[in-house]
């Protein structure tokens, strides 16, 4: 695996495949990266001739207040992950490599409207961040596919929007979320979690699964599933932010005759903010 740091190395050196008719799978990260990238990386691998990481934690998608600089940043054990996957370049450029110097000058991205709502609402400004950053390593890499976790499933909606809406010409594929063996998804901020914490963590995957039991069981309560969910994550020591159950494809809140449906839940716990997911495939 290479290391570059400079855009123009790597614009070099991808074009030489590209010349030579070969796919490039791209998967973007801020790094500190666990299990769940481990699978991107391998879909990518086993997807494409070439592989490439990208490892930038991109300041336009923090709000002042926001964890940017206690991201936890772990470049060498990252690297040592990558070697062991079928990783061909790691880009880990620098920050004014990638974004404008003052960055209140940085031109932005305006995210559609799905990126108002859910996390968006609590995080006013963080998808425009990320479709930004995400439309600049497009334009750096042209990947042929890239790939995103589905534990952001709001991210990966945001993102496959972006690319129809500006005609970008690259696949987008959703990975399904790696989980602990108490279904606790993985995630980069996880470190931060005291071991009594990370017991309490998983009750957020445990809550929207009761939500999953009950709508198959034909419950269309919504509201009093998503608030009875809420209280227990209360109780058990979370700040919940939101849980809703929504359409999958639009995100609007779930109409009793939607089949296909997302359940998505934010909450704080700790000074950590995770979130999940669970899609609910109805058939009644
Ligand atoms: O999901 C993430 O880690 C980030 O939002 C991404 C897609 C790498 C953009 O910075």
């Amino acid at each position: 695996m290479e290391v570059i740091q400079s855009i123009s190395d790597l614009r070099e050196k991808l074009k030489s495949h590209r010349d030579n008719g070969k796919s490039i799978g791209l998967v973007p990260t801020m790094g500190n990266l666990h299990q769940g990238h481990a699978r991107l990386v391998e879909s990518a691998a086993e997807e494409n001739s070439i592989t490439v990481v990208t490892i930038f934690v991109n300041p336009l998608q923090f709000n002042p207040g926001e964890d940017f600089e206690n991201y936890p940043r772990t470049l060498n054990e990252d690297i040592e992950i990558l070697e062991n996957l079928n990783c061909d370049y790691l880009f880990f450029p620098k920050n004014d490599e990638i974004i404008e110097r003052r960055s209140s000058d940085q031109a932005l991205i305006k995210a559609p409207q799905i990126s108002r709502i859910l996390c968006g609402k609590s995080r006013p400004g963080h998808f425009d961040g990320v479709a930004t950053i995400i439309c600049i390593l497009f334009n750096i890499i042209c990947p042929t596919t890239a790939y995103f976790g589905l534990k952001d499933y709001q991210q990966y909606l945001i993102i496959k929007k972006l690319v129809s809406d500006f005609r970008i010409q690259v696949g987008i594929k959703g990975i399904e979320t790696a989980r602990d063996k108490n279904g606790l998804a993985l995630s980069s901020r996880n470190i931060f979690f005291s071991s009594k914490e990370l017991k309490i963590a998983s009750q957020l995957f445990f809550s929207i699964n009761e939500i999953s039991k009950a709508l198959h069981a034909g419950n269309k309560n919504f509201k009093i599933l998503e608030d009875k969910a809420k209280r227990q994550l209360s109780i058990a020591g979370f700040l919940p932010d939101y849980c809703s159950i929504c359409h999958a494809n639009t995100l609007n809140p779930a109409d009793s005759n939607d089949k296909d449906l997302v359940i998505l839940v934010a909450a704080h716990l700790g000074s950590v903010r995770l979130i999940d997911n669970l899609r609910v495939f109805l058939n009644h």
